[in-house]
């Protein structure tokens, strides 16, 4: 069966990822929202993207920017209506784009009703079993059941208050306080989400992102550990038991007459190995590749991530992803204008200085190798505008929890978050209608005049219209997307593979021009090409035959 049949169009697809409360404002109160991704559906089918990943659109108190769910079958009324969303997804159908929701199941939110309930109810009650309730230690209970980090900064756990208002029991917290995480041993925890999945497909959606999918299962035991060496098993990540509950939602995801895809965020940098395992047949469609992400910008590194990506996903029959960009991490227009091009989540190097110029050179490059790799690719809203990491907004207006919870010693992820520039010349870009009410939600740069879509529109040589002619003829090359990839001979520094008999598609990584390959045609390229040299952090695509 072709990878582009209509039921396996996860195993090709360009997806988008729209982050709602900074994509467009509808109603002109500074945040992003439905009416806005509505109104603007039509720039996307144009751009060309195949499907929409939405970020937590679900009730929330935005403790951590709609990662706190305090119900999952409702829309915050910040974003908009139930109503909407279901008429955002016939919408975005009637265009040919198909949409995935993003489900949170590790943690939902200190407002959901579920914590509410455990609160008051109090110590030994069984609605505190749906969470990790403990009682503290010391002779108090005055400190923490265990030595458990956030992955946000400080600890795990955060103390309640008895019904009665005295010092009562410690929660379990991997993120925000405002996060509290759900006992996946649980059934009723289980059988919940699957009404949350059956909610969002019977309704369309076409497929769930499922967040931070390696944390759900903890062990009972709740020991301390020593993070730098932890132990096998791990007491909260990765853990065997996981498996079992996507197995169940992959039959839930199977059950449909076009089956809904499971997109996993298995963040598990260290061990592929494990990785894997969640795509195995009866277990997730795909997860995100972070290693290409967060690779420096030199040959060897981007060849090994490829050939890793692609070997490791062999044995399970299951396509690889490629992402450059989303709302966790540095822009990589900025990450590749720097020295040490290189990223992970414990290395974002905030502030580094960068060379926007030479980044934005790169990022053209990049899309270009991002878009004729096997597989699947993510493109996070703004980088086909050449958006860059802004990393000057000042402190007192900063959202993340991560910023808060280090005492801001880490900056935080505000910087790739800030609100589209859709046109004009000074903020708020279109973003928000004209006689909106309050600012956009985080402040935009004055140098956005120059990257707003309606000026890069039409415009020969931007970014935005490198991205369009790329995504339409990878949609048009039957060889593009799924399916294998051969490397060819290339210089030294240069990265150059065919996918299929007539396509080719060559990075030049090294510090001089390089000859291009036999070809019949230049298809696409991300700089000039003069008399067949491909300069220096270019990419080209190239029939062959
Ligand atoms: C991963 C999400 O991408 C991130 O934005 C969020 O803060 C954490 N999971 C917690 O939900």
């Amino acid at each position: 069966m072709s990878s582009r049949a209509p039921d396996r169009w996860w195993r090709s697809a360009a997806i988008y990822q729209i982050y709602p409360r900074s994509f467009a404002d509808g109603n002109g109160d500074g945040v992003g929202d439905l009416a806005g991704i509505r109104a603007h559906l039509g720039f996307l089918a144009d751009l060309g993207v195949d499907a929409v990943w939405v970020n937590p659109w679900y009730a929330s108190p935005m403790a951590d920017a709609g990662y706190d769910v305090a119900d999952y079958r409702a829309i915050d009324p910040l974003f908009g209506t139930l109503p909407e969303a279901e008429l955002l997804i016939r919408d975005a159908h009637d265009l040919g784009i198909r949409i995935i929701v993003d489900i949170v199941p590790n943690h939902c939110s200190d407002a959901h009703v579920w914590f509410k309930e455990a609160l008051q109810a109090g110590p030994g009650a069984a609605v505190r079993e749906l969470f990790w309730f403990r009682p503290g230690r010391g002779e108090r209970g005055e400190l923490p059941p265990n030595n458990w980090r956030s992955i946000f900064g400080g600890p795990a756990w955060t103390r309640t208050k008895n019904p009665d208002g005295l010092p009562g029991e410690w929660y379990l917290h991997l993120f925000a306080p405002g996060q509290p995480d759900l006992n996946w041993e649980n059934p009723k925890v289980r059988e919940d989400f699957e009404d949350v999945l059956r909610f969002w497909f019977d309704r369309g959606a076409d497929g769930v992102r499922i967040d931070s999918a390696a944390l759900l299962v903890k062990d009972p035991a709740l020991a301390d550990f020593d993070p730098a060496d932890p132990p096998h098993p791990h007491p909260f990540a990765d853990r065997d038991e996981v498996h079992e509950v996507y197995r169940s939602w992959r039959r839930i995801a199977d059950s449909y007459p076009e089956p809904r895809a499971l997109i996993g965020e298995v963040w598990l940098p260290e061990a592929p190995e494990s990785f894997v395992r969640y795509l195995r047949s009866d277990e997730l469609h795909t997860a995100f590749n972070f290693d290409f992400l967060g690779c420096p910008w030199t040959t060897p590194a981007f060849r090994k991530a490829i050939d890793d990506g692609i070997a490791l996903h062999a044995p399970v029959g299951a396509p690889a992803t490629w992402v450059l960009s989303n709302h966790d991490v540095i822009r990589h227009v900025t990450r590749y204008g720097r020295a040490d091009t290189r990223f992970s989540l414990g290395y974002r190097q905030l502030g580094a200085p960068s060379d926007l110029a030479l980044g934005t050179r790169r990022a053209r490059a990049a899309v270009l190798l991002l878009l004729a790799l096997p597989g699947s690719a993510y493109i996070y809203q703004g980088e086909e505008l050449g958006l860059f990491e802004v990393e000057d907004i000042p402190r007192e207006l900063r959202q993340d929890p991560m910023f808060h919870q280090t005492g801001g010693e880490n900056l935080g992820r505000d910087g790739c978050r800030v609100p589209m520039p859709w046109s004009g010349e000074a903020p708020p870009f279109g973003f928000s209608p004209a006689g909106a009410t309050a600012p956009p939600w985080l402040p935009q740069p004055a140098a956005w005049t120059a990257y707003t879509v309606a000026r890069q529109q039409g415009e020969p040589g931007s970014m935005l219209e490198l991205y369009r002619s790329a995504l339409r003829l990878r949609r048009r090359e039957p060889d593009l997307g799924d399916g294998p990839l051969r490397w060819l001979t290339a210089a030294a520094d240069v990265l150059s593979f065919a996918r299929g008999d007539a396509f080719a598609c060559v990075v030049n990584l090294s510090r001089t021009e390089v000859a291009l390959p036999p070809h019949r045609k230049i298809i696409l390229a991300s700089a000039p090409v003069t008399n067949g040299m491909l300069a220096t952090d270019a990419a080209a695509w190239l029939r062959t035959a």
